[in-house]
């Protein structure tokens, strides 16, 4: 079949100018993704420090908040870090949501291809659906928090949080969500763009490799967050201070009174 006969068929041929737009946004929800599965990957690392121990964490911590550039923590540079992260968030989202299936008749097409054909990519697909739609609410709760109480993050501070705010079994949906969300996305992003190129059998089992990685990372540093929230919950709220800023903060003070 000729590429006209195709155009005259979709009724596409009738058009006076056909639009680049839906591509447009199609490219600008792929960057968004892929910019935010990059930013999950580096986000789960710098949490996991607490597996190495609380004096590394704390650093990361402070690091972003530019204490070891101005010697002072300003926790307003992760807030606008985190701003950053939203608008991507929901540019993201919002491009999303002309994929959802909105009518009963978009329904059942979508099942005739994961029940009957047993298509698995399309299986995958409709995964992607639901959980980005529990992303919508949870990841949302979580950069709120973030955003307005950049200070509360630290070794103590978020394992009281975790542990005697009760965050965990949140942490725990949300961790599952993103992480084969996130997977998922990925997977699709190489096959829709063609690079790495590579057979679809061999893909998934990259994908699921990586999603394996990530929740085992994601529910070890969850469970040393737990941990050490119980073992802190009478001291709840108090933050943690490594010995050597102390011993600076100590000097100081003895400093200005002489
Ligand atoms: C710049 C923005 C972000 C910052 C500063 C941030 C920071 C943190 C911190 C400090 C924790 C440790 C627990 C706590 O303190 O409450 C955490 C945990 C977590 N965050 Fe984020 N986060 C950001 C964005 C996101 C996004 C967009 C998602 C994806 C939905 C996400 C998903 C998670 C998950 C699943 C956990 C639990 C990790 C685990 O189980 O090890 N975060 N985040």
């Amino acid at each position: 079949m000729s590429h006209e006969t195709i155009f005259i068929q979709t009724g596409l041929a009738d058009k006076p100018r056909k639009s680049r737009w839906p591509a447009r946004l199609d490219l600008l929800q792929s960057t968004t993704g892929l910019f935010l599965a990059l930013f999950m990957w580096l986000h789960m690392f710098f949490v996991a420090s607490i597996l190495v121990s609380e004096s590394a964490m704390w650093t990361i911590a402070r690091f972003f908040e530019g204490y070891f550039f101005f010697g002072k923590a300003y926790s307003g540079l992760v807030s606008c870090v985190v701003g950053f992260v939203a608008l991507a968030f929901v540019a993201h989202a919002l491009l999303a949501v002309r994929k959802f299936p909105i009518n009963y008749q978009q329904w059942r097409i979508v099942r005739a291809h994961t029940k009957q054909m047993r298509h698995e990519d399309s299986t995958l697909w409709i995964w992607q659906v639901y959980t980005g739609f529990l992303l919508f609410f949870l990841a949302s709760a979580h950069l709120y928090q973030m955003f307005f109480w950049p200070e509360k993050i630290g070794p103590y501070l978020s394992s009281d949080r975790v542990w005697s705010e009760n965050l965990w079994p949140f942490y725990i949906v949300m961790l599952l969500a993103v992480e084969l969300h996130g997977g998922i996305g990925l997977y699709r992003l190489v096959v829709k763009w063609g690079w790495p190129n590579a057979p679809r059998e061999a893909l998934k089992k990259v994908k699921w490799a990586l999603t394996g990685f990530f929740l085992v990372l994601g529910l070890a540093s969850l469970a040393a967050y737990m941990k050490i929230g119980y073992e802190h919950r009478a001291y709840m709220g108090e933050p943690y201070t490594p010995d050597w800023v102390m011993e600076k903060e100590a000097n100081a003070d003895r400093g200005d009174g002489q």
